[in-house]
Parts: structure tokens; sequence; C-alpha cells
């Protein structure tokens, strides 16, 4: 693979094959900082959501002090899972098999007839298992189930520095509940998508930006540029630039009014405010889209958030995770807005989402033909190499990583993913 990778290609065969599959969940999800959720989803305490990290259930909750837990899902006595609601608020997960109790620490506090049946039984060690690392980034709660992770921090490397335009400079929050749908395809295929696959748009979405709906920049209203950026610790990002314009992902003064420019440097407010769509993915499975745009041609311009988690079910199946977000000071009737161009763009009724749907879902079939293997069938991410190609590297962008201008057409985003992906299933420790 990594010599398949040095030559700009990839196996078709990966994108369904039940090792690969396995090595992942034990490889990368389980290594890997993994994206939980927002710590806006649970703001009181006792607030908890169903969660998983790969295939392995996990609570995360607010705890009585207010501190955010991610615990593993998993009843000390037998081992069935303790919730069974996708959300709630309570103080104590009780076994609905034999009734041991947990604090929403994780703590175990009841054990019906412990007297009579257990008195040996040792309570503080059998307290819910946490996952060994939990840290937040400007509201983004990730877990590590990997005792010798690096910090958060050095996880995401340079891309902080991007993830900064979208999370600090407003404070975000999610708005209503996660869409969640299955898609016939395998994880990685949207993760990489969203690693900058922005060839497929004129073709992939042609119909939905015909009729105008979609983001000022790609349906060619604004003057822009796109910006394709790699090299920022494994992960990319796509971020299209509209010259000398306080566009702002398509947010209006009374939102923009709200943001924190103090919280950013010069040159990443300079980006924040020419952004018109941007788009990227923390690996493994994070992806988001901001989009400067509208569900309707007579509407106005919102900045629509969406976070998308890719969740691995089974080789050539995953479910989709999606969280309409928005600046957390904006007034209601705006955020009420975005929440209906995300659901009429990047969500299962949105026009673009399924369009991609009923493309990938074709993948994993052919990746599984015997076929494949005899023709050892690869995929191609070679756009941009050779001579007199579009995409060129601009050393005047002020931010960190790799930078392509005309960033549509090179496929280096896509190939990080690839060579991320590598390295990390290929390192076991
Ligand atoms: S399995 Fe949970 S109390 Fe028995
Ligand atoms: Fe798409």
């Amino acid at each position: 693979m990594a010599d398949a990778l040095e030559e700009g290609e990839a196996l078709l065969e990966i994108l369904h094959d039940d090792e690969v599959f396995e090595r992942e969940l034990e490889e990368i999800f389980a290594k890997s900082w993994v994206y939980i959720g927002h710590e806006s989803e649970i703001p009181e305490e006792g607030d908890y959501r169903q969660r998983s990290i790969g295939k392995d259930p996990f609570i995360f909750v607010r705890d009585e002090n207010g501190e955010v837990q991610v615990l593993w899902d998993s009843c000390r006595h037998r081992g069935t899972k303790l919730c069974r609601a996708e959300k709630g608020n309570t103080t104590h997960f009780r076994c609905p098999y034999h009734g041991w109790t947990y604090r929403n620490t994780g703590e175990l506090v009841g054990v019906p007839q412990k007297g009579n049946g257990f008195p040996d039984l040792d309570m503080e060690e059998k307290g819910l298992h946490g996952a060994p690392n939990v840290e937040s980034y400007n509201g983004l709660v990730f877990a590590s189930l990997d005792p010798d992770a690096p910090d958060l921090e050095t996880y995401l490397g340079p891309s902080a520095w991007y993830l900064d335009l979208y999370f600090k400079l407003a404070d975000m929050e999610v708005i209503g509940d996660p869409h969640r749908w299955e898609i016939d395809t395998d994880w990685k295929t949207p993760s990489e998508n969203f690693y900058g696959d922005n060839y497929h748009v004129p073709m992939g979405h042609k119909s939905a930006i015909d009729v105008g709906i979609g983001s000022a920049t790609a349906k060619g209203e604004k003057e822009s540029e796109l910006y394709a950026i790699s090299d920022v610790g494994g992960h990319a990002f796509s971020i299209y630039q509209i010259p000398g314009e306080d566009f702002f992902w398509g947010h209006p003064p009374e939102v923009t009014e709200t943001f924190h420019p103090e919280r950013l440097t010069d040159e990443q407010y300079q980006i924040a405010r020419q952004s018109g769509v941007s788009l990227g993915t923390i690996f493994p499975n994070l992806s988001f889209i901001y989009l400067g745009g509208s569900d309707d041609p007579e509407k106005d311009t919102v900045g629509t958030f969406c976070l998308r988690q890719w969740q691995p079910i089974e080789p050539g199946k995953m479910e989709a995770w999606n969280w309409i977000m928005a600046p957390k000071d904006a007034p209601q009737e705006y955020k009420d807005r975005v929440y209906e161009v995300g659901v009429g763009t990047f969500s299962l009724s949105g026009n673009f989402e399924v369009d991609d749907i009923g493309i990938w879902d074709g993948i994993p079939e052919a990746a599984d033909s015997v076929f494949a293997e005899q023709v050892n069938a690869t995929t191609v991410f070679s756009m941009g190499r050779g001579e007199d190609t579009l995409a060129e590297v601009d050393d005047s962008w002020p931010g960190p990583g790799t930078v392509y201008r005309e960033g549509g057409m090179t496929d280096e985003n896509q190939l990080e993913f690839y060579r991320k992906w590598h390295q990390t299933i290929s390192e076991a420790h």
C-alpha cells in the first residue's frame, strides 16, 4: 500500500475487507483521539448521551460535579449495557439485569442483596471503566482509549490553528439532536471525501447547483479561490476565500458582531473574514462543512455548520451522524433558519446528501468483488501531479500546512488521509 500511495493510488479492496475492518477498530479507533460530542449537548449536571468509539459503546455524561465523563457502557457485573436511551438526565445508571447502580461519576453505589450475597465485594474497585483520556478543545470533546496517547493538542497539531476559526471566533452550540442514517459504504469514503474532494462537486452535485441551491461560491455568485490545506498533523481542510470581503461563511452582521476577533491572530481573522464554504476532516472520522449558502434560491445566505462523524458498522457499511451548529450568541430565529438550511442541504433529506449517498454505495460492492483482487484494482489519487497542472503550492498563505491554490485540482488532501490511515494501521504498538 505504501508503494501504491507513492504512485498516487490506493487499493480498492480496503473499502470492503473483514481483516482491514478489524484492524481499523483495534489500531485506528482504539488508538486515535476520537470525537465524542460537544459540551453544549450536555449542559446540565446529569445530562447524558449515548456515543461510541469505533463500535464500542460509551456514555457521554456531565456528572454531579459538573465534570465531563466518557464511561464505557458495560455493567461490571455481567457486562450488559446500562444506558438504554439515546439521551436523558440522571443522577444514577441502574443496570436492567440485576440492579447494580452507578453514580453518574461511574462509582458503584448499589448492589442488591450485597450483605447477603457479596459481603466481600470491593465496591470501589467495581466502578464503571472510563476512557483513559478525555479532553476538550473549544467545546469539542474527544477521547482516546490508548493510555499512551499523546495529548489532544499534540494530536491535532497545526490543525488547531484552523479549528480556531470555526470554534474559537464564536462559541458554537449544537442545535437539536444529531441526525443519523446508515450508508452502505465504508467509513473511509466520506472521511476521505471531506478531506477535500472538491473534484466531485460539479458532477455529483450538478442538479442541486443548477437549481440554485448551495453555496454562493460554488454557484459562482462570488469570485473566489479554493485552497487545499494538508500537512497539518494528518488532517486536512479546504477553504474558499472571497478576496476583500467580510463574508464569514455567509453570516450576516447581526451575527458577526457577536464574534470575538480578539481570540484569533490577525492572520486567522483575515482568513475567517474572507471564508466561503469550508470543510475538513480530523482523522479518523470527524468532518465538517461550513456552508455559506441557502436551501432556497429565493432566500438569504446563512452560515450553516454541519459537524459529521462517520461511524464504522461493518465492512462496507457505516452510520453518518450529523450535528447542525450555530454561533451560540446569534438570535434564536437565525439559529432556526440555520437548522432549516442544514436539514435542506447536508442532512439525510438534504439535496447534497442524497447525491453522495447514491454514489458512495456503489464502491463497496466493487471492492468486495472477486475480480477486484484478480485485476489488483486501485483507486486513483494522482490529480495535480505532473507538469502544467493547475494546482500550485501557495507560499504566501499565512497559515500552517502545505497549501495549494486551485485546491479542487489536487488530490494532496485525500492522499493525506490515506497516508495517515496507512501509518496508523501499520504502527501496532
Ligand atoms: S449485569 Fe448488571 S447487575 Fe447484573
Ligand atoms: Fe458531496
